[in-house]
């Protein structure tokens, strides 16, 4: 992973975030769809209802952080990521009407995706802006964990692991193209948002070596949670996907980001 200071990450975005999830012809997916056994679609909704709860979750949380980081820079940066993520969730939501039809995604979130996704990271953002108007507390400590909780694990390892999950569907049945278009179209904008937060969190933790320890203890926690979430996804593995080679690419993906946070 490459660095980039918080202002090119921001040039970047302002024309390669720019991308419109209206402009990909997403019904031409409809006919791959309708081929599915009703065990395929199950899995499919699966991880797009995943996604698209973890993109609503994540447009709603990241102000707290936007608000309370210091730089001018690194907030300039994070108002693109916030946009982002609200198109990255738009996309799901056009590839349910368009393709799979009505999906109610909440049904979707099992306890060991609902609590990250959702409820610890609100949590986590309310601690933020708790510490940022009272005054009390320690804001550095709180602008570290929900960094590693949102751009370490849900980004740079749930999200990731997820492209991976749609890359090999894809490779594997040569079917749903216009799925592909914008999750490909989603990764290059998680690459900034990924390469801008472990960045902070490493400079963090430079900086406050006493952050270390419980940064740490939350990528351990999260690391053994990876084998249940997969499961998950993989009840059934209705498209015989090769679910060890996924499951170990995501311990891969977790040891990088703690490599790239000075952890490893
Ligand atoms: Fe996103
Ligand atoms: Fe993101």
């Amino acid at each position: 992973m490459s660095t980039k200071s918080p202002r090119e990450l921001y040039t970047m975005a302002k024309t390669l975030g720019a991308w419109d999830p209206e402009k990909i012809a997403i019904a031409e997916d409809k006919p791959h769809w309708e081929v599915l056994n009703p065990d395929q679609r199950e899995q499919l909704i699966k991880v797009c209802a995943l996604f698209y709860e973890g993109e609503v979750s994540v447009s709603d949380t990241l102000a707290w952080f936007m608000l309370a980081v210091p730089e001018a820079d690194r907030r300039m940066f994070l108002s693109t990521q916030i946009y982002e993520e609200v198109k990255h969730a738009e996309f799901f939501e056009l590839y349910f009407t368009h393709v799979c039809g009505k999906v109610d995604t909440t049904a979707y979130l099992s306890p060991e995706y609902k609590g990250v996704l959702l409820d610890e990271l609100k949590q986590r953002g309310e601690d933020l802006g708790r510490a940022m108007t009272s005054g009390q507390g320690d804001l550095g400590l709180q602008l570290a964990l929900f960094a590693a909780h949102y751009m370490g694990i849900i980004e740079g390892v749930m999200a990731v692991g997820g492209y991976d999950f749609f890359e090999e569907l894809l490779d594997k049945t040569g079917m749903f193209p216009r799925l592909l278009e914008g999750i490909r179209m989603i990764r290059a904008d998680e690459g900034r948002h990924v390469v801008h937060g472990m960045d902070y969190l490493r400079e963090m933790l430079e900086k406050h070596p006493e952050y270390a320890a419980p940064v740490r203890n939350l990528f351990l926690s999260e690391a053994a949670k990876i084998p249940v979430r997969s499961d998950f996804v993989f009840t059934k593995n209705a498209f015989n996907l090769d679910r060890d080679r996924l499951q170990t690419m995501a311990f891969e993906h977790h040891q990088q980001r703690m490599r790239e946070a000075g952890l490893a």
